[in-house]
């Protein structure tokens, strides 16, 4: 056995990972708020949360309490017991969703596994899983088979059969949902494939399609959910109500937790033995959840982030208003993304790291914002200053 050498940067030490991401050369060792900072010293503002994930920003004293004080007991104690923080976390997570049940598991792309599964359940014999073009639903392969990228997809074929790809945001092709499908599966906002909001009155629509056909209407809010875009969940501010939801990445403030959660017959659909998850819904993470969504319900805090949204949008279009790069500023709340004219939202992301600032590609043409949901409106104007800056130094 060789001895392992640890001299050198981690970049270049990375040999021991497999190679399923391309990482940039930051080493990030400690953070606090919105700020991060790397082995150097070197201090950024941090409008990516870790995709979207670390919603009170690092270090939040509700977050560190209740992790000291859950580590300091049950960690983990499987499914075959009872814990108070799971109950606890499934009824205050369903009572603001305006859901019934939730089923707990550990991921974004396995709570959509939970959804698929629901929804077999729930509609025996359909044998249609309808999703659409832009969308990315996770990399198992169920939430794969609904993500419809060629180099996303084509290395992993057989994928799950009958998945049916629509365009998004088009009223024209809901004809296409019948009484073959078992479950239309939408994010309210893509995230990945954009920064793209749903036009106003489709999800309207596309809940009446489902309605007419029976099937079972699913919102994957793993990253528009718990808090992002002004509302708990962003359907929460459309006024149409999905049979189930699917959430993961901000619900445990950086741990990793997903949940799926239903109302109806689809909350009933799964039976014992149906499903189950080793770690889901576990005392520690479902603790830490449960002080992360007693913040974001707190007074004043969701209607805080509508208004940092709207700053950070407004900062954002007066930054790169002219910049013959940048085209729209579009989004909901705290997830904002830039289009820019061309695919150069790596060289953009890159320059902004430069200069302090970590933002994250959408695609290649859009840089997002998806900053903790704390942000102040300094740490807004700031991060739109240096946009500009790393906007500059592309072109
Ligand atoms: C909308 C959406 N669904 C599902 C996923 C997959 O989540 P995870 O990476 O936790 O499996 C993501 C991740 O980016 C997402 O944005």
């Amino acid at each position: 056995m060789t001895t392992p050498e640890w001299a050198g940067t981690l970049a270049e030490r990375g040999g021991a990972l497999m190679h399923t991401y391309g990482r940039y050369p930051i080493e990030l060792v400690s953070g606090r708020g919105c700020r991060v900072a790397d082995a150097d010293g070197r201090e950024y503002l941090d409008m990516v949360a870790g995709i979207a994930v670390t919603a009170l920003g690092h270090g939040h004293p509700a977050v560190v309490e209740a992790l000291h004080r859950a580590a300091d007991g049950l960690v983990h104690t499987s499914n075959l017991y009872w814990t108070e923080p799971m109950v606890r976390l499934a009824e205050r997570l369903t009572a603001a969703a305006g859901m019934e049940r939730a089923f707990f598991c550990n991921s974004g792309a396995e709570s959509v596994e939970a959804a698929i599964k629901m929804a077999r359940r729930a509609r025996p014999g359909r044998t249609r899983l309808v999703a659409f073009d832009g969308a990315f639903h996770g990399r198992t392969l169920g939430a794969l088979s609904l993500t419809a990228r060629p180099a996303y997809q084509e290395p992993f074929r057989p994928l799950v059969p009958g998945t049916t790809i629509l365009p998004f945001g088009d009223p024209a092709a809901l004809g296409a949902i019948d009484g073959t499908v078992a479950m239309v599966l939408v994010e309210p906002v893509q995230g990945e494939g954009g920064v793209r909001p749903a036009p106003p009155g489709w999800l309207a629509a596309l809940r009446e399609a489902c309605d007419a056909a029976g099937a079972l209407l699913v919102f994957d809010e793993v990253q528009s959910g718990m808090g992002r875009t002004g509302t708990l969940f962003a359907f929460q501010a459309e006024g149409v109500v999905p049979d189930a939801v699917t959430s993961a990445k901000a619900l445990a403030g950086g741990l990793p937790m997903g949940a799926l959660l239903a109302r109806g017959e689809a909350a009933g659909a799964l039976q014992p033995g149906d499903h189950a998850s080793t770690f889901g819904g576990g005392p520690l993470v479902a603790a830490v959840a449960d002080a992360v969504l007693q913040v974001i319900l707190s007074d004043g805090f969701l209607p805080r982030v509508r208004q940092a949204g709207e700053a950070l949008s407004g900062s954002l279009a007066a930054a790169v208003t002219g910049h013959p790069l940048a085209g729209a500023v579009r989004g909901r709340g705290l997830m904002q993304g830039v289009a820019l004219t061309g695919p150069l939202a790596a060289d953009v992301t890159a320059a902004a790291a430069e200069r302090g600032l970590l933002v994250c590609p959408a695609g290649p043409g859009v840089v997002r914002f998806t900053p903790p949901l704390i942000v102040t409106d300094a740490e807004i104007d700031e991060a739109a200053g240096l946009f500009r800056s790393a906007l500059a130094a592309v072109g």
